[in-house]
């Protein structure tokens, strides 16, 4: 039994997803008035940039992609390439949603729609990355990558992990959980 490079990413990819979904759910009502708690919006930028950004992708540029490229994938014009791109795309929606929540947060009138246009972007980009990957990439590189790489694909991803915050996943964890129970 190969040892699996994958699943660790795609339970990654459930929290994302959870976020996302709260994305979807939020910004509509934030567009027609009926969500005023902006300050979820801050926590999912953070929540994204933390968790999903430096934390998810890191995994995904540094370790698993690069594994792929060492196995004959190019690093240019390529799936990897791909998805590196739509990182980098997901990060100006995120930079504007935040910035559109600090000017609301400082008064400014009428930035909801931006909010909410730069919220669900996000959202429907990341699904469909994250769909791409689950179905596609991960596949690929289970059935590509040789046994003899695996054990040091599981170390960088505990080498990410350790550079990150003790009780980081748990934190962001609560984060997702708690917008969840939010009364509607
Ligand atoms: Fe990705
Ligand atoms: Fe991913």
């Amino acid at each position: 039994m190969k040892t699996d490079i994958t699943q660790a990413l795609v339970n990654e990819h459930r929290l994302i997803l959870r976020m996302i979904t709260l994305l979807e759910r939020n910004a509509p009502r934030t567009a027609d008035g009926s969500y005023t708690n902006l300050q979820f919006y801050l926590d999912g930028v953070d929540f994204i940039r933390s968790y999903a950004d430096r934390f998810h992708h890191a995994k995904e540029e540094d370790v698993l992609f690069e594994a792929l490229i060492t196995n004959g994938m190019p690093r240019e014009n390529s799936p990897t390439a791909a998805m590196m791109m739509e990182h980098v795309e997901g990060r100006a929606f995120v930079a504007a949603m935040e910035s559109a929540t600090r000017e609301s947060l400082d008064g400014q009138r009428g930035r909801e729609q931006t909010i909410a246009d730069n919220a669900l972007a996000y959202a429907a980009l990341l699904r469909e990355h994250i769909a791409k990957e689950d179905e596609i990439l991960y596949p690929l590189a289970e059935r590509i990558i040789p046994d003899t790489m695996r054990d040091s694909i599981i170390a960088g991803y505990e080498a990410a992990e350790k550079r990150a915050a003790v009780g980081f996943a748990a934190h962001y964890e609560a984060v997702v959980a708690g917008y969840e129970q939010e009364q509607r």
